[in-house]
């Protein structure tokens, strides 16, 4: 009997059980009044074994690519020994939802739905126009995660997700493939505008914020990549060589507070080995730390085409494939009756993926309406932006700009073609993005019309030739990069001063998903004309006795110290998402005063960044070579051996900078504001520390416009056993609006997590004894108040699993 048939029978004898049973008892398994666990294991149980397969590995690639890639991703179409039955359900499937990264399969007669994933992180990311239909389904593209986190507002970052989690359920998707949240390890990575912050307690609070707001809507996210999947180059082979300590207290420490706080409903396993062992294929990662230590709850899924034994994946818990291809379901069915492979592992994964599927809009049949209200979260990212942008420096108070200066001359080409947010899987398709000049215009200034004819004249002209990206998996998915600077002749800036009350000098970058960033101009560095442009038109102005202000329109860190003090002021814009020029001029005119801080440092220059020499690593002459590789099909992607050793271990950012005496250009959690506050009677709850501490501290508004302060607690431990950084950020806060002369008193709780160092020796959360301080202040390096406090005797506040050891020595950097 050909396979086709066998599995048609077995489906007739299937539907015929369920029908008698239903008549039977009233009821098919999806009735009320059993629990979720029974629903599952009766699920389970009706599955074949190629049914449990199909619905472990992902349906494939359906995105908008040209042929010749989707080809490489693995020819979708199925071999004449697939059940067509499978193969009409995956055509079936894929038109669920346009552009939607990946889908899972559906048994209707068992009670299974597709569980439909879509791209993340800054909005959702589907298709905007379908074959025949004249509407379009646009999406808001909300601020990128580095503004986000810059708000330093975890509420705030809970209405974004609840506005993006909205448009996931009324566009019938399940799961949004966001946050990202690996740390900003280096300067250089090019995804760094999809991750929070170098420090992995913002990174973990925005992270838990997010999916909170997200899932409140009731569908799911996929926290990613997890983990240590800090740089883009060779992504899909590179070997991460880090300590156990600096992955569990920087590299692991967010995933950690969003499984504890959030339980995001699934985990994207990352690219990348972790000392030699494919994330989606580490048991150590997925079940000893991430299940067992954390008690996380949902299922894993790998990222797009990550690793290459889809046996070892499955052994791990990483219990969905994804995109998935045919001769992986072979490979899991094969394994299975060669005895390779024991079919209860296969039960368990599918008892996660199904415990979540219950819970999913498709499978409660929600009624979509594929028509969010795109107004209101317009006005939510407008806002949201205005709390993440930084204020680098404002000299003679240059901002806000004031009222009666309405002529404003705008320099640079983004100032005309504003970057919303990266590229790559993280790009949405929105319906417009408000340019500078636009947001300008809708602020009620008046643009110099030469001026920008100029600009788009340029602009139109070198698009071709400069605006397409180096990156080719940005390019392939549409992404844009800014044209390189048009050359500025200093008559025209002279003539502009004559004509206009203030400048603007916007300077741009892009970059994303595919290739990382370099240490040269035009990219980390300015350009030569780039660095004329603010010179000559800052000059020109200034002869006039006229500002000059600049806005960078930039998705992570860049060198300013050679130019900044040129400019009257800088104001960093980030990539805030589609109301990019009505967000920025409402902090430009004072609307919205700024209270955004860094939650990255700023180095002086590249070579200082403490990862600099370990970044992205070396190509290895001998890694074990993935025979099985070519099951993912993404040879195109792989396969350098490569490695990179986080030599810098738990040294990152201004653990680094701060311990050491490096000086940068700006400090982690520097930002300015339009008013001034004071800081005053901090207070501990006790003198000693026994498992938690509260604090409190009054923070006033001395200047003379409202605002809101960024208050941050860094905690230095004593020298004990374990070295430790000079400080780290124990807990955050944000007061409300303060008008002048008003005052708040926040108050904090430090728990046992947030001041404990790891102990590789004993595989515990250790605080040591001894006398801690605590410091409270607007930066890291402005400290305003200082309070210490005793730990009596060494307290192990967790004993996890013996996990992710390196498999060789290797430098670290130590104080010793
Ligand atoms: C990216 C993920 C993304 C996935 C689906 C991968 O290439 O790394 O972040 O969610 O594609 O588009």
């Amino acid at each position: 009997m050909n396979k086709k048939w066998s599995y048609k029978k077995r489906m007739i004898q299937f539907s015929l059980l369920m029908l008698v049973m239903a008549g039977i008892t009233g009821c098919n398994l999806s009735e009320k009044g059993k629990t979720d666990q029974e629903r599952v294991e009766e699920m389970v149980s009706a599955l074949s074994l190629e049914q449990k397969a199909q619905l472990l590995i992902g349906t494939g690639m359906f995105m908008d690519l040209p042929d010749s890639i989707k080809n490489m991703f693995g020819d979708r179409k199925m071999d004449e020994n697939t059940d067509t039955l499978y193969t009409n359900m995956v055509d079936r499937i894929r038109k669920y939802l346009p552009g939607a990264a990946g889908f899972s399969s559906e048994f209707p007669e068992i009670g299974i739905s597709s569980q439909v994933l879509a791209d993340g992180p800054a909005g959702l990311r589907i298709s905007p126009k379908r074959k025949g239909e004249e509407r379009t389904y646009y999406c808001t593209a909300f601020p990128i995660a580095t503004v986000l986190a810059s708000s330093w507002d975890t509420e705030l970052v809970y209405r974004v997700g609840e506005a993006m989690g909205n448009e996931v359920l009324e566009y019938g998707a399940d799961v949004l493939l966001a946050p990202g949240m690996n740390i900003q390890r280096d300067p250089l990575c090019g995804r760094n505008f999809e991750y929070y912050s170098e420090d992995p307690l913002v990174t973990g609070k925005m992270a838990a914020a997010m999916v909170n707001g997200i899932q409140s809507n009731g569908v799911g996210t996929s926290v990613k990549h997890f983990a240590a999947n800090n740089q883009e180059t060779n992504r899909m082979s590179v070997n991460t060589v880090v300590s156990e300590r600096a992955l569990r207290e920087i590299y692991l420490k967010g995933f950690e507070i969003a499984v504890k706080e959030a339980q995001p409903w699934t985990v994207m396993s990352s690219y990348n080995k972790i000392n030699g062992v494919y994330t989606s294929e580490s048991h150590d990662l997925l079940t000893k730390i991430l299940r067992n230590d954390w008690g996380f709850a949902g299922y894993v899924m790998t990222d797009w085409g990550g690793g290459s034994d889809v046996v070892a994946q499955m052994e791990a818990g990483n219990d969905m494939i994804q995109p998935g291809q045919p001769k992986q379901i072979q490979e899991l069915i094969a394994a299975v009756n060669e005895g390779r492979l024991d079919e209860a592992v296969l039960d368990q994964n599918l008892s996660r993926i199904l415990g979540i599927m219950l819970k999913s809009p498709k499978h409660k049949g929600y009624a979509y309406s594929s028509n969010p209200d795109l107004q209101a979260h317009a006005a939510v990212t407008r806002q949201a932006a205005t709390d993440g942008m930084v204020l680098l420096e404002n000299k003679n108070q240059a901002l806000p700009i004031a009222e009666n200066l309405k002529k404003v001359a705008a320099f640079g080409n983004t100032s005309y073609d504003f970057v919303a947010g990266g590229t790559g899987s993280g790009d949405v398709n929105e319906a417009y993005t408000i340019s500078l000049i636009e947001g300008l215009k809708n602020g009620g200034f008046e643009t110099d019309e030469e001026l920008a004819a100029i600009y788009e004249a340029y602009i139109q002209e070198n698009r071709a030739k400069s605006g397409n990206p180096k990156n080719w998996l940005a390019a392939l998915m549409g992404g844009k990069e800014p044209v390189e600077e048009m050359p500025l002749a200093k008559a025209l800036a002279a003539k502009m001063a004559g004509k206009a009350d203030v400048a603007l000098i916007t300077i741009g970058r892009n970059s994303g998903e595919g290739g990382d960033r370099e240490a040269v101009e035009g990219d980390f560095y300015l350009t030569a004309t780039e660095k004329a442009m603010i010179k000559d038109v800052t000059e020109a102005f200034r002869a006039k006795g006229k500002k000059a202000i600049v806005v960078l329109n930039v998705g992570g860190v860049i060198e300013t110290a050679s130019w900044r003090e040129w400019p009257d002021a800088v104001l960093m814009a980030w990539q805030p998402g589609q109301e990019a020029g009505n967000s920025v001029v409402d902090v430009l005119t004072g609307k919205v005063n700024p209270s955004g801080k860094l939650a990255v440092t700023f180095p002086l220059s590249y070579q200082d960044a403490p990862s600099a020499k370990n970044f992205p690593g070396v190509e290895v002459k001998s890694d074990q070579t993935d025979d099985a590789a070519d099951l993912s099909g993404f040879s195109f992607m792989r396969r350098v051996p490569w490695e990179v050793v986080y030599e810098e271990d738990i040294y990152v950012g201004y653990r680094y900078y701060n311990t050491f005496n490096v000086p940068v250009a700006y400090e982690f959690g520097y930002g300015l504001s339009y008013t001034n506050f004071e800081y005053a009677n901090l207070q501990l709850g006790s003198a000693t520390f026994d498992g938690t501490l509260t604090a409190s501290i009054e923070v006033k508004n001395t200047g003379s416009v409202a605002g809101r302060e960024v208050v941050q607690l860094y905690a230095g431990a004593p020298n004990g056993k374990l070295e430790k950084p000079e400080a780290t950020l124990v807990a955050f806060g944000k007061t409300r609006l303060l008008q002048p002369g008003e005052s708040e008193t926040l108050s904090f709780t430090i728990n046992a997590s947030d001041l404990a160092s790891f102990d590789e020796a004993a595989s515990a959360w250790i605080i040591e004894p001894g006398s801690y301080s605590l410091k409270v202040g607007a930066s890291s390096l402005k400290i305003h108040q200082t309070a210490s406090f005793e730990v009596d005797s060494e307290m192990n506040v967790g004993q996890v699993s013996k996990a992710l050891a390196p498999q060789r020595s290797f430098d670290r950097l130590s104080l010793n």
